[in-house]
């Protein structure tokens, strides 16, 4: 079983290991933020900066160092929502589950992405390209459904126009 936080994909792959000059740059992030208030976020962000995410083996570094139970750093990364702990891809793509969304087929998107481009919530394609993020509302509620690909966001998204949508993104 998947402890919370684990670094896997929804596909099951294995995050990347850290290696030992990683491991330095995170020792030196710890280092210099020593005494600091909110020292642990402030760590974190860091290491999420250097790598991209928190995979779980970072987390278990700056348990160590900063002698701070790991069940305590997976509470503060899954309690702010710009943490993760799963790679994201080149293209983050965010489909809104929000009422409105929702009952206009945001989830027939996800179900399509699924099945079609093998991309599960919380997953990334196996290049790298594109990740999956579910979220809550974006605002463009008269306009669903909704789905945002990093910083361009599609309404009234028919899963039928994914391949197009997906494909304009190289
Ligand atoms: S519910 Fe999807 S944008 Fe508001």
């Amino acid at each position: 079983m998947h402890q919370a936080g684990e670094t896997r994909t929804a596909k099951g792959n294995a995050s990347k290991g850290i290696d030992s000059k990683t491991s330095q740059q995170i020792n030196k992030i710890i280092e210099a933020t020593d005494g600091q208030a909110g020292a642990p976020i402030r760590v974190l962000q860091r290491v999420q900066g250097l790598i991209g995410y928190l995979p779980r083996e970072a987390l278990e570094i700056v348990s160590r160092e900063m002698r701070i139970p790991l069940s305590e750093l997976y509470g503060i990364t899954s309690f702010y929502s710009f943490f993760s702990m799963v790679p994201k891809g080149k293209y983050v793509i965010q489909v809104c589950l929000g009422t409105s969304c929702y009952v206009k087929g945001g989830q027939r998107i996800i179900d399509s992405l699924n099945k079609e481009f093998g991309l599960e919530s919380g997953g990334i394609t196996p290049d790298g390209k594109f990740s999956l993020q579910t979220v809550r509302c974006i605002g463009c509620c008269g306009l669903s459904p909704v789905l945002a690909i990093n910083e361009d966001v599609h309404r009234k998204v028919k899963p039928s126009r994914l391949k197009e949508i997906l494909g304009s993104y190289r």
